[in-house]
């Protein structure tokens, strides 16, 4: 079986590789460099990870890579939501600072920024949030067939960031059961409970 993970992402990659492992040929999208770019438009996670991988497996479909049997493409989409901002940033979370007519990610200190400015007058009881990650996975021979994947994690944004691993919210959430934020739990305690590693794991229970 190969997948192609429709990332370039190399951490992305490793963690997958890492849970699912096996006799599984990992591609990602630095292999396929005349891949379309596919625009992340729809208003939830699941549209969005289903949009990117239909579209990647129909243009994979043309290429001599189809010809293998079992080639399926995985794309995921995953962000922050904050219960007192209705679920915000959520699929925006990527390019929260920027306007919304600009198309490009915002750095995440501005987004953290952001995210501070409008919970200020939100004590930390109230500030309850999740993390969630919806993957798609498409077989290239059938690319209507999607098989959805959820996983969330569950926690509170702090006063300020905190800890100076991971990327994105990490420095400002701490998941529930804990007293540290991700940035500060690091990378392998943050794989055994996060939104990804969840959604990874109901994947690995699918019989492939
Ligand atoms: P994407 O799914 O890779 O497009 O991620 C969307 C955005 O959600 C990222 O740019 C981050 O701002 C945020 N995000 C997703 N997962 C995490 C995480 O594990 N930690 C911190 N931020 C995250």
């Amino acid at each position: 079986m190969t997948i192609l993970i429709a990332t370039r992402n190399a951490h992305k990659v490793q963690e997958i590789r890492q849970i699912l492992g096996g006799n599984i040929e990992f591609l990602t999208l630095r292999d396929f460099p005349d891949a379309p770019e596919v625009s992340e438009d729809a208003d939830t996670f699941e549209g969005n990870a289903r949009k990117k991988a239909g579209e990647l497996a129909a243009w994979l479909a043309t290429e001599p890579i189809a010809k293998q049997r079992d080639v399926f493409v995985m794309a995921d989409d995953s962000g922050l939501e904050v219960d007192a901002l209705n679920g915000a940033p959520g699929v925006h979370s990527a390019r929260f600072a920027a306007s919304d007519k600009t198309k490009g990610n915002s750095p995440d200190a501005e987004n953290n920024a952001k995210l501070l400015r409008l919970l200020k007058d939100i004590p930390l009881e109230k500030r309850t949030a999740r993390f969630r990650c919806v993957i798609a996975f498409v077989p290239v021979r059938d690319v209507n067939k999607a098989q959805i994947f959820d996983g969330a994690c569950a926690g509170r944004i702090q006063l300020e960031p905190h800890g100076g691993q991971g990327f994105g919210y990490d420095p400002l959430f701490v998941p529930s059961g804990f007293t540290k934020t991700f940035a500060e739990l690091g990378e392998s305690e943050k794989n055994k409970i996060s939104h990804r590693a969840k959604a990874l794991a109901q994947f690995a229970k699918m019989p492939l």
